[in-house]
This record gives C-alpha cells, structure tokens and sequence, in this order.
C-alpha cells in the first residue's frame, strides 16, 4: 500500500510537470536566426528615424509598406532612433518606432547613434526599454565595454547545425571627450580587443576560417575621406576638407558615387583602428552605417563594402530622393555574394495601396511620380559614372 501511495505521488508529479513545460517552452521562444529554406536570409535597414513619441505618420507608413512588400527576416535599427525628451517619451517613441516591426512578429537588432542618448535617459535605460517590445536580439555583451549594445548576433545554417553568417551591431558613440579632436566619437580600442576576441573564438569554432559577417553601426569609418576624396599637398583653408591632419578637396571623386552624396561624410576626426581590425579578422564583408541622412552611396574600402543608408525619417533633415530603406538579401551558399538594395520611399508611395501620400506630411502622387523621374535621370548618370571608373580605376588626377 505504502509503495502503491508512493507510486502515484510519483506519477501525479509527472503529470503536474508535463502540463508545466509546454508553457514554460511557450514563454521562452526560439528566437535563433536561421536562413530560410531556400538559402536566402533578409535584413531590412531603419536609418535615423530620429523622431519623438509622435512618430511621423509618413515615417510609419513607409517602414510599415516596406516590411509587408519585401517581408524580411530580421530588420536593423541603424542609431539615432528616437530623440523624444525624457524616459515615458522615450518609452513612447521607442513603442512607435518598433511598433510596425513587432506587430509583423519580426525579430529586430538596433545599435545607438549620437542623438539618442541627448534626452536625459541612459543607453542602458533605451536598451532595456526595446528590450520590453517584441523580439529585440540586441543585447549588451560586455557590460564594461565602451558604449552599449555592442554584441553579435549568429545566423545559423538552414539545417541549423552549424553558425553560417554573423551580424556585429557596434556603438560607434557619440562625441569625442577630447576638446582639441572634438567631432564625433569612435570605435574604441576595447571595443575592438573584444570584437577580434570574438571574431576568433568565432572562427575556432568553425574549423579555422572566419564567419562572413556584416557590420552594423552608426557613424562610418574614417577612411571614408581617403577613398571618396583626392588628398591634397596642403591645405587650402576653405576651399579643403582638413581632416585627421589631412587635406582633402571639398568634392567627392564622382565617378566613385554609385549613389547620392548630398552631404560631406561626419565620420570620426581620428583613425579609431577598425578598418584594420576588419581586415585582421577577415570576417566583415560589409558595414552598413547611417548618420549621414542624405547620402546613398556604396564603396568598397580595402575590400569591406562600406554602405551609407539614407533616413528613413520624415521627422529630421532629409530629402524625398534618398529617403527609404536599406534591404539586404544574403545567400547562405554565396555569403561574400549579398544583394543590396535601397527602397524608395516614392516607389513605396507610388503604389496603388499606399498609405503614404494621405498621411499628415504626405504628399501627392504626382509629386513622387516627379521625384522618381528625376531619380531616374540621376540613376542614368550614376551608370555613366560607374562606366568612366571601370575604364579609369585611378581616375584622370
Ligand atoms: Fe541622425
């Protein structure tokens, strides 16, 4: 009798935990990323929303289209994400900037850019406050590191067994502490240290060769200047953009623009080192950094593609030509093979359904159908450009 009592004491706890663990499983939900079945993965980039708890509703509209036309896997906030003052109007901007992404149930990641710690509320305090919504996949992994949010976050094989892609979302910071340097902040040396230490322990893993990767930031790298501009002998006072000791002409080498430059490039004014930490691994193919609303350019910099997305704010300064997002498709057998491509808002807008041109700041069809034109004329002329640098690699100077 004593056993048979002990035996269903036994069996009645079996069963309690049976009814416990597929809640359990439930609450605590795969969030591993994965490529798909058909060997794509896409990631959807926001730039600069940059607007308070009253998101614009043309911002909305154009993040919310975009998700439902190109549906991606993952999606990317590149910094400078909300600028509404105090924590309740930040939890509030947060809510609204995320809100199109979670609703869809699409896992995002998000990396800090200089405005968004400006309204008296913490990295910290932001990132635990995406962290409330949704699937947010950023996370602080070194808590002492420079900065917040620096971490990576792995896209697995389709047949899960094994690590096939990796993402670097890095706080590029916000201004430099040293008033003699002043402008914007870097990549700092521990932030790097750690970046190669998990980069290597990445490619241990993976039987000796670096895991292709991506890098998300904010701010671009230095040597933008070197490779979109002509270096001068000296300085030519206003007429050259002096930068890190050195002279460079105040216009871009055109045949290098394969997309707009509407604005000169605010990267650090130091070389923080991250470019030949990149290279010292061998994983980053690429780097995606907002920042600087107006330009869409892509170039490579010693073999990274160094990518500027646009704003997709309708809030901050930008213009209706570049304004969009950036969507990226990697192949899971061709990984240094990615496509890029950059949505437009006017085509978003141009769409039989589109909410665009009636929300508050919208404007009329006609008016996008005019923009795409002009779009048009300036795309030709990105080809003719992209012609001349095949010819002239080193250009005519
Ligand atoms: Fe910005």
């Amino acid at each position: 009798m004593k056993h048979l009592k002990k035996l269903l004491a036994v069996f009645a706890a079996a069963l309690m935990l049976l009814s416990v663990l597929p809640a359990a499983a439930a609450e605590t939900a795969d969030t591993t990323l994965r490529f798909n079945g058909d060997g794509t993965f896409k990631i959807m980039l926001f730039a600069d929303p940059q607007d308070d708890e009253d998101l614009e509703e043309t911002t909305t509209a154009l993040m919310c289209e975009a998700l439902d036309k190109y549906q991606p896997d993952l999606v990317v906030y590149l910094g400078d994400n909300t600028v509404a003052n105090g924590y309740d109007n930040q939890y509030k901007a947060i809510e609204a900037v995320t809100k199109p992404v979670v609703d869809r149930g699409i896992p995002y990641a998000l990396v800090f850019g200089n405005h968004d710690e400006e309204h008296n509320v913490t990295k910290e305090e932001l990132l635990a406050i995406y962290q409330s919504f949704g699937t947010c996949l950023t996370y602080d992994a070194v808590p002492a590191l420079t900065g917040c949010g620096n971490c990576n976050i792995p896209i697995y094989s389709s047949d899960g067994a094994k690590i096939a892609f990796n993402l670097w979302m890095i706080d590029s910071n916000m201004y430099n502490a040293d008033p003699e340097v002043g402008g914007y902040d870097y990549v700092h040396q521990d932030q790097l240290d750690w970046y190669l230490e998990t980069a290597a322990a990445l490619k241990a893993e993976n039987g000796g060769e670096p895991v292709p990767a991506m890098d998300f930031q904010h701010i671009v790298i230095p040597e933008i200047f070197d490779e979109l501009y002509v270096e001068l002998p000296v300085s030519l006072g206003k007429l050259s953009e002096n930068r890190n000791g050195k002279y460079y002409s105040l216009l871009p080498v055109f045949t290098r623009l394969n997309g707009y430059w509407l604005e000169v490039p605010c990267p650090p004014n130091v070389y923080d080192g991250q470019l030949a930490a990149w290279k010292e691994a061998g994983d980053v193919i690429a780097e995606f950094h907002g920042h600087d609303h107006n330009n869409s350019y892509q170039v490579n910099i010693e073999g990274v593609d160094v990518v500027n997305v646009p704003s997709c704010g309708c809030n901050s300064y930008s213009k209706d030509i570049t304004r969009g997002c950036g969507l990226i498709t990697l192949h899971e057998n061709d990984p240094a093979n990615y496509d890029y491509e950059l949505v437009r808002m006017f085509d978003l807008a141009l769409a039989e359904d589109s909410a665009i041109p009636n929300a508050q700041g919208g404007k009329a069809k006609a008016y996008y159908a005019l923009v795409k034109a002009l779009d048009a004329v300036v795309q030709a002329m990105f080809k003719v450009f992209g012609l001349f640098y095949k010819v002239f690699p080193d250009g005519l100077l």
